[in-house]
């Protein structure tokens, strides 16, 4: 296997692909880690993927020999990258602790090497650098792609071949977006794969990685009394709700190309839904549980323009602050039709959920920043408190929220009686209020992303059958969308998005909640 990998990626096999590089990591003091983070420069970057990389070291859970190198066409420094990785370094694992000692020991373990994407001799020089600092040891190579998709080939294709590991793993981590619909994206699988194993691919979704959204599985098939409730039989509806109280500003040009349903609905909610409806996997194997989501994505409807509503945000004055419309943004055409709001049904065809409907609902520059999944349970029957609602039967149903941000939190919503001598029942949560029960600051989806890829677990990455599944599901509503120039429902910045998401939910006698 050594020399095979030497030959290069495209010669490995794929019961080689089975083995993985922990079989060359007998020795971790024998081994390093060079984790090099293309598109260095950027705001991801800055923003996620070093503090992230700190995090971990931090806490102790990055191996004892790592270097990280910074790549992108910008010319800096080592120096210079330090300087700007350490303005976005918290301490907000341990606001206790002073961790500066610490961050400057992370520090200088940072490098970086400036080269063009798609020039395989820039990345020779790096692999040349890596191999100084490797130092003769067995060598295992991340590489966190961070550029925007249209070079992601380019450096696939300039780092498999010119700097990947000689005698340990090497592994690729992909942002977002996975293609714009299913053609393109079979096209990216494609490209990567004519350099990368499946196995070397880690396709990234940060909200796999969010504490509430791994804590899904945990709920479901750790606790005897949620599972059996979980189907139709007992559940009326299920939310998947995105929202962000800021608009598009400065990723427009980005955005304008993508749209809401694309942002944050293909991936982020359908991941969450999937985890959320799959059946029981085989194990907690990466491959027994991706096999489950499949299953549940190929038994969905692909989505009907009538169970969609688009909406787009137009400028409000708020307070004496006004809030720009998007296409106020100078990256964003005028006449943009681009949604930055969506609400969607959704509907599984398999025994476990026929007929349920999936609401989802994504948006930006509303009234607030949530991600949350509520489960509303269906009517008691025959309940013999149902006077003390009135009309309002809606309101005795039992719903399970899971906020998965901010302030991370579970509570089921129950009816009990009001104490005293009467008889008046109220709605109260039984609530598991992340801050209260645990002390510990959790940690941010990139920190355990970034670990789960370092030792090779792929459980929290998208496999490339899921990722087709997922588009097949939306390439013809955008189409549809786009063909016949949607156009969308307008609602002031700081709103809370158009009132037609209120009316798709009637058709399906669902309340948002
Ligand atoms: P940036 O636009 O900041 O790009 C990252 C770096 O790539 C830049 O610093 C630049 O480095 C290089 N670059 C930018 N444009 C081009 C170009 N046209 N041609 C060649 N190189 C270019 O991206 P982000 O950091 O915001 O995002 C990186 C990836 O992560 C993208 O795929 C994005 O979709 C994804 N993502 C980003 C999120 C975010 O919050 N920012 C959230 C989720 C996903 P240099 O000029 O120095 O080479
Ligand atoms: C990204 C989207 O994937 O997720 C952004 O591209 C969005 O538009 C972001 O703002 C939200 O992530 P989080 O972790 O802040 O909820």
């Amino acid at each position: 296997p050594f020399k095979k990998l030497k030959d290069g990626l495209r010669s490995i096999t794929s019961s080689e692909e089975l083995k993985d590089a922990t079989e060359f990591d007998v020795n971790e003091n024998e081994s390093t880690v060079s984790i090099t983070v293309v598109g260095a420069s950027g705001d991801l970057a800055k923003k996620k993927i070093f503090p992230a990389l700190f995090a971990l070291y931090y806490e102790g859970f990055l191996p004892k020999h790592f270097t990280v190198y910074g790549y992108a066409r910008s010319k800096m420094t080592d120096a210079e990258l330090r300087n700007m990785v350490s303005k976005t370094l918290t301490c907000r694992i341990d606001k206790r602790e002073n961790c500066g000692e610490k961050m400057e020991e992370f520090l200088k373990r940072c490098f970086y090497h400036s080269g063009q994407y798609d020039t395989q001799e820039n990345f020779a020089d790096l692999d040349k650098k890596l191999k100084e600092r490797e130092a003769g040891r067995a060598s295992n190579r991340l590489f966190y792609l961070s550029i925007p998709p249209n070079i992601f080939i380019d450096a696939v294709r300039c780092a498999s071949l010119s700097a990947s590991s000689g005698n340990g793993w090497t592994r690729v981590i992909v942002e977002k977006p996975f293609g714009r619909d299913s053609e393109s994206s079979a096209a990216l699988t494609k490209a990567l794969k004519q350099y990368l194993g499946e196995h070397q691919i880690f396709r990234i979704d940060h909200y796999l990685g969010k504490e509430l959204v791994e804590n899904l599985s945990v709920l479901r098939f750790s606790n005897l009394i949620f599972e059996p409730l979980w189907s139709r039989q007992y559940i009326r509806n299920v939310q998947l709700i995105f929202s962000e109280d800021f608009g598009t500003e400065g990723r427009g040009g980005y955005f304008d190309n993508y749209g809401i349903i694309r942002d944050i609905m293909q991936n982020h909610l359908l991941q969450i839904l999937a985890l959320f409806a799959m059946e029981t996997p085989v194990s907690l194997d990466a491959e027994d549980i991706r096999n489950e989501k499949v299953k549940v994505l190929r038994s969905m409807r692909p989505l009907q323009l009538e169970d969609v509503v688009v909406g787009q945000y137009k400028s409000h004055t708020k307070g004496g602050i006004s809030y720009p419309a998007y296409t106020d943004d100078k990256t964003v055409p005028k006449d943009s039709l681009t949604p930055t709001f969506a609400a969607a049904a959704l509907f599984i065809d398999n025994a476990r959920w026929d007929g349920v409907p999936f609401l989802m609902k994504a948006g930006k520059a509303l009234h607030n920043k949530s991600a949350e999944i509520r489960v509303q349970f269906r009517h008691v029957p025959g309940n013999l408190y149902n006077r003390n609602f009135g009309t309002d039967l809606d309101r005795a149903t039992n719903e399970l929220v899971i906020r998965v941000q901010p302030d991370e939190a579970i509570y089921l919503k129950i009816n009990n009686k009001v104490p005293g001598l009467g008889m008046r029942l109220d709605r109260s949560n039984l609530n598991l209020h992340y801050a209260a029960r645990y002390s510990k600051e959790i940690p941010d989806a990139y920190e355990r992303l970034l670990l789960d890829a370092i030792e090779g677990e792929r459980r929290l990455f998208i496999r490339s059958d899921e990722l087709d599944a997922a588009w097949a599901l939306f390439t013809p509503l955008l189409k549809e969308l786009e063909e016949k120039k949607i156009i969308p429902e307008y609602y002031p910045y700081g709103s809370r998005g158009p009132v037609g998401a209120h009316y798709l939910a009637a058709r399906y006698k669902v309340r948002w909640g």
